[in-house]
């Protein structure tokens, strides 16, 4: 069977597709990263734009060709070519662009923020041969010296080079949370992992219409926070809508920064939401769950993505709400369809 090509736009070499390899198969075989989460044709992260040749897509079933008009978009994780194909792929990695590298770094500070919520600050060797690349959004594993090891979002945005900041929870009833901040208290070099994650956005790649809504539940704020930083610092002008949800006020650890954005920023929104007011009786916010707080101020999500950090239930709570107000699965990023994947709709 002769060997078909992929032609991607803005990269000059083709790509050879092996026989029954998928789009996304062949793409991550050579090296190239792009967002995919189930791998099945149910979470449409992985659309592309098909604009020359024959794609047949698996699932949903359908043939696509490309005749010049609008560029059909296919699904890359359950689609093969039928002829030489040339496509457009948002938001693509080149091959090495990002890799994952585990790197010895350096404990720069663990301080408090509130009772049970840490701030950690690492830095990264400087050594070129060390440099490592991440998404705004991503996550980092921190090793123990007994090899076990555990995930955190990078809270801080990539554009601040080789500093790193981690917020962590101490929960008492967690062997392993309380095992990782002992060790980060008293240390003066971890090793970590990065980046990891498909959850993540690219300032340069985000339309000019598109509304860009964040849902971070407790300390899913730090996901949120590099994402955020990482669109301010590159003069994001889109409309950004940040709510940030916890049961009692107390564990909105760092609300003055989000505060500030909304402050220093005029297309910067800020919402935050407590569940159990009884809980913090001087609260004069918004109070109820996080969908609720999300529904009651949007009433459509044409030109909206929206990125959701927090427990798989807050995630597919948000899901199921937004989708009844007509957004698609597509339009919602969170990496729990990533480590907690709900069984594919029949
Ligand atoms: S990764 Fe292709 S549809 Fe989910």
């Amino acid at each position: 069977m002769r060997v078909r090509r992929i032609l991607i736009e803005g990269c000059d070499s083709p790509v050879e597709v092996l026989s029954g390899e998928t789009l996304l198969e062949a793409l991550e075989r050579c090296g190239f990263r792009m967002r995919r989460s189930c791998r099945n044709g149910v979470c449409e992260i992985c659309e592309v734009s098909l604009l020359q040749g024959q794609l047949q897509q698996r699932y949903p079933r359908k043939q696509l060709s490309a005749n010049g008009g609008v560029a059909p978009v296919a699904l890359a994780c359950t689609s093969e070519l039928l002829t030489d194909i040339r496509v457009k792929i948002k938001g693509l990695k080149l091959p090495g662009e990002v890799s994952v590298k585990k790197l010895n770094s350096d404990i720069i500070s663990v301080e408090v923020l509130t009772s049970d919520v840490y701030r950690v600050r690492l830095q990264l060797p400087a050594t070129a041969s060390q440099a490592v690349n991440y998404h705004a959004g991503q996550y980092l594993d921190i090793y123990l010296p007994d090899g076990r090891k555990a995930s955190f979002s990078i809270a801080s945005a990539p554009d601040q080079g080789r500093d790193l900041e981690l917020h962590i929870r101490r929960i008492a009833d967690s062997e392993m949370s309380c095992a990782v901040l002992d060790h980060l208290q008293n240390s003066s070099r971890v090793d970590v992992e990065l980046p990891k994650g498909n959850c993540w956005l690219d300032a340069a790649s985000i339309g000019p219409e598109s509304r860009l809504v964040f849902a971070a539940a407790s300390t899913g704020f730090s996901q949120i926070k590099s994402m955020v930083e990482h669109l301010l610092a590159n003069q994001v002008m889109n409309h950004i809508r940040i709510y940030w949800g916890a049961r009692d006020a107390r564990d909105l650890y760092h609300l003055a920064l989000p505060e500030q954005w909304a402050r220093e920023h005029a297309n910067v929104h800020f919402v935050p939401v407590v569940s159990e007011p009884e809980l913090s009786p001087d609260w004069i916010g918004r109070t109820g769950v996080l969908p609720q707080a999300v529904l009651e101020d949007l009433d459509h999500f044409e030109d909206t993505q929206v990125y959701a950090s927090g427990s798989p239930a807050m995630v597919y709570a948000l899901l199921d709400a937004c989708e009844a107000h007509g957004m698609k699965e597509s339009q919602l990023h969170s990496d729990v369809f990533a480590y907690a994947p709900r069984p594919a709709k029949g």
